[in-house]
């Protein structure tokens, strides 16, 4: 009733009539810009915040996750936060806009192809309802809390305004057999998703099946990085599992875990197979009747059915083990031509039902009667990198930190299981 009737429709006649006016006007904005919006804003959405970025040569586009369309009211810390940053990043570009020398382009891509990186498929559904995806190895941890990881697609991927307007993504890391899935993602092929088995995460994202592991993401922020943008993704879901991952260094694929498990079967028929198998810090070993104890090992890697081998041995016992990489290899002091590899691997739940299996905690291995000297100094060492990786966290933010130990729990104090909080230093 309130409402000034005149004013009401004045104000709308403007919104109606500016985008012929201005739209074809960003072209020309010479200025930084930046487009932002709140992800839950259905008047100003964040499709139209890209969008516009998209036609201002240096606009960006900022979605606030949670954000309606009054974030300025509602959150103005959160608002003025980003436009701050977003003013410290303008000025410092102007301030490095002297020219340096110019460089290679291709030499800096092959410079930039040494970092050895996995594969992952990063999937979306797009406005029309269609899976979209891409191949990407730029995929980065970012926050463990809040939990946010980010991946980087060019604007020239034809995926790119999907992915740069959708609610989120995920993260599909590959395994070592799904080469084929990552050629395929990474070109241009109309339907990418009917060469692989997928389904639909909690939030709608495709899932890739067969994947080592997935990070289902609403998108959090994108920022506009040159000629990619960056989807900063918020982790709503996450698995994992032990299969092997796909690796990728200079223009090609490796695969650690293959050539590894090809080495142990190429192997003289000698060889001593062996596994550090564990579970949740405590390691597989046989006691023996005269009370000494082993680790899994057999002659070569072999399999489940040839009993003296390593996987034979272990389907003897009904032990579902997953080999991970390799961990030690020695020639034999007495035999120069018997040589003992030694894999790192996980087993599931404890088995039971074998007398002789027993899961000792890494830390009280030292005190167990183990026959090989090689297998002891090897355990030994297992045991303190093992101290050292399991207990350690990376503290710190993205400039400085450090690896620093957390102090072990006391076995009788109750294990604290919740996620590891940054603060907790
Ligand atoms: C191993 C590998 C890693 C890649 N990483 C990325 C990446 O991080 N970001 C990106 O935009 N493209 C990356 N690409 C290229 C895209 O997968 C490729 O351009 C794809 O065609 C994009 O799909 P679209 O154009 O259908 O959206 C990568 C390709 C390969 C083979």
């Amino acid at each position: 009733e309130n409402v000034n009737a005149d004013g009401y429709a004045r104000t709308y006649r403007l919104f109606a009539r500016a985008d012929t006016a201005h739209a074809d006007r960003l072209g020309d904005l010479a200025a930084p810009a930046l487009f932002m919006t709140g992800s839950e804003d259905r008047n100003s959405t964040p499709a139209m915040s890209a969008a516009m970025a998209r036609l201002a040569p240096a606009g960006q586009c900022a979605v606030l996750s949670g954000e309606r369309h009054m974030m300025t009211i509602a959150s103005p810390q959160k608002v003025t936060q980003r436009i701050m940053a977003f003013l410290d990043q303008a000025s410092n570009a102007s301030t490095n806009a002297e020219a340096g020398p110019p460089f290679d382009a291709m030499e800096f891509r092959r410079a930039l192809g040494s970092f050895l990186t996995g594969v992952t498929i990063v999937t979306t559904i797009d406005d029309a309802g269609d899976p979209r995806g891409f191949t990407a190895n730029s995929f980065t941890s970012v926050s463990l809390d809040p939990p946010l990881v980010l991946v980087c697609i060019a604007k020239r991927a034809l995926g790119h305004q999907a992915f740069s307007t959708s609610r989120g993504f995920a993260v599909n890391i590959l395994a070592e057999d799904q080469k084929a899935a990552s050629g395929i993602f990474a070109s241009k092929a109309a339907d990418k998703f009917a060469s692989v088995a997928w389904q639909p995460g909690q939030t709608g994202n495709p899932l890739i099946g067969g994947s080592v592991a997935v990070f289902d993401c609403d998108l959090e922020q994108l920022v506009d990085a040159g000629d990619h943008s960056i989807l900063i993704g918020r982790v709503h879901d996450f698995t994992h599992n032990g299969a092997q991952p796909l690796g990728y260094c200079r223009g090609a694929y490796v695969t650690p875990g293959l050539s590894q498990e090809a080495l142990a079967a190429a192997a003289p028929p000698g060889t001593e197979v062996g596994v550090i198998l564990e579970n949740e810090g405590r390691v597989l070993f046989f006691e023996t009747a005269e009370g000494s104890y082993q680790l899994p090992a057999g002659r070569g890697l072999g399999s489940a059915n040839e009993p003296r081998s390593l996987k034979g041995k272990l389907a003897a016992k009904a032990i579902d083990a997953e080999l991970g990489f390799l961990y030690a290899v020695w020639d034999d002091a007495a035999d120069a031509s018997r040589t003992h590899v030694y894999y790192r691997g996980t087993v599931d739940a404890p088995v039971s039902g074998d007398g002789q299996i027993r899961f000792i905690d890494i830390d009280r291995i030292a005190e167990l009667k183990i026959a090989d000297p090689a297998v002891r100094s090897m355990l030994a060492r297992y045991a303190r990198e093992r101290a050292e990786d399991m207990f350690g966290v990376y503290v710190g933010n993205e400039v400085e930190g450090e690896v620093r130990p957390l102090a072990k729990p006391e076995p009788s104090a109750p294990i604290h299981s919740g996620p590891i909080h940054s603060g907790q230093r």
